[in-house]
């Protein structure tokens, strides 16, 4: 839309979506220095690195696909003075050479303007944060901001990896219905509506909008611009769990994040002008491990700084970083192949699983379907089911 205006929340708006726990934790007095070892001309006393010289590692090569070939390899080699970083401790948010490559595909994937300090027109607010997997950053979200005996808005069936995150924080999961289209709006508007009086409302909607595990359902445009219209009507924030969003084979031109969505979606104004959309109502959670390798533990979340400030407390306080070495070796193999080949990469990947799934469907029309088993032929078909358009779930 033209002349649309995209405002960032202020920082101060998120203070109502911190825990009790994350309103109190503090800064790690180590880790809140480390940026200062890297002015020049500073002697640090402060880290306690160990000496890069004592490190076994002199270099790092590795082959890996061509994504522009069927057959071929390439080697990447990662040489000593490159190497050191990636042998050493990092930033908590992550090695700045993986987050800026990370941040440059979130601005041409999504379609959203990096910038922080909320100031000024197309700077919005968000950067991106590494974490060990998704399933870390879910965890550190979850805890960033809700606090034991709050509601979440979960939706259903959910995620089975994330039932113990709710649980281990004392809070009461709240299920929102789906069908074949993704979350039901009309069903999260009733909840939402009817809330009882006096009880403190949900701060949290949990989703994995495509090929959702375990459902493999993706959710729609329409519904997406629904749940998202309440998110905005009811004060809450989205938290888009979206590991399979590259593993998407279906035909029809595929729905925007939600991430993306809330810079697109304009926000109906007192007087009834739709010029201005509001951003920061959406974390959203990216994983490497359906698309490079499960065992790199890389995830990111993408989200307004005051809501990654707090998730990297935790991270600073618990395992420090993800390891610097799985990100530079990440880092290498992204960068060899630039945005392009990555996204190449990613449609074979998801060809790949929507081959499985045309497999696995005939075999359900046989068995289960109107298919050519005799028992089947008797009795009529014994199961209903929706195709997947996304990811590695029926
Ligand atoms: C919906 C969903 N979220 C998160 C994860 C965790 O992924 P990661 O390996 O990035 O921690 C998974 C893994 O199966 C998943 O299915």
């Amino acid at each position: 839309m033209e002349n649309l205006k995209v405002k960032a929340l202020p920082a101060s708006f998120y203070n109502d979506f911190l825990s009790d726990q994350a309103k109190e934790w503090v800064f790690s007095p180590i880790r809140v220095l480390l940026p200062l070892e890297k002015t020049p001309g500073i002697l640090s006393v402060l880290s306690g690195c160990p000496h890069s010289s004592t490190f076994p590692f002199t270099s790092l090569s590795f082959t890996a696909k061509d994504p522009t070939t069927e057959t071929s390899e390439t080697t990447i080699t990662i040489p000593q003075n490159q190497l050191a970083p990636g042998l050493q401790y990092s930033d908590t948010a992550g090695l700045p050479d993986l987050l800026r490559w990370t941040t440059g595909l979130q601005e041409r994937v999504h379609g959203r303007k990096h910038g922080l300090n909320g100031l000024g027109e197309g700077v919005e607010g968000w950067r991106v944060s590494m974490g060990s997997g998704s399933q870390d950053l879910i965890y550190k979200a979850a805890a960033t901001m809700v606090s034991p005996g709050d509601s979440v808005l979960v939706e259903s069936p959910v995620y089975a990896g994330v039932i113990p995150i709710f649980k281990h924080l004392h809070c009461k999961q709240i299920e929102v219905p789906t069908d074949a289209n993704g979350i039901r709006s009309e069903s999260l508007r009733e909840i939402l509506k009817n809330w009882p009086r006096g009880k403190k409302k949900p701060k949290v909607l949990y989703t994995v909008p495509y090929g959702c595990n375990p459902t493999g359902m993706t959710v729609t445009l329409e519904r997406r611009k629904e749940v998202l219209q309440l998110a905005r009507e009811y004060n809450f924030i989205i938290l888009e769990d979206d590991p399979y969003y590259y593993l998407y084979y279906g035909q029809a031109t595929r729905a925007p994040s939600y991430f993306a969505l809330e810079a697109t979606e304009p926000f109906s104004s007192a007087d009834g002008s739709k010029t201005i959309t509001e951003v920061g109502r959406v974390l959203r959670f990216d994983s490497f491990s359906k698309i490079l390798s499960a065992g790199l533990r890389i995830g990111f979340a993408t989200g307004p700084e005051a809501l990654l400030s707090r998730i990297e407390l935790l991270t600073a306080t618990s395992n420090l970083q993800v390891s610097s070495l799985t990100q530079m070796i990440t880092f290498h193999l992204l960068q060899s192949w630039g945005y392009d080949n990555f996204l190449l990469h990613t449609r074979k990947v998801s060809e790949f699983y929507g081959e499985k799934k045309d497999v696995f469907e005939r075999a359900l029309e046989r068995w289960l379907g109107s298919g050519t088993n005799e028992e089947v032929a008797n009795e009529g078909r014994l199961a209903e089911w929706n195709s997947p358009a996304s990811g590695m779930f029926f």
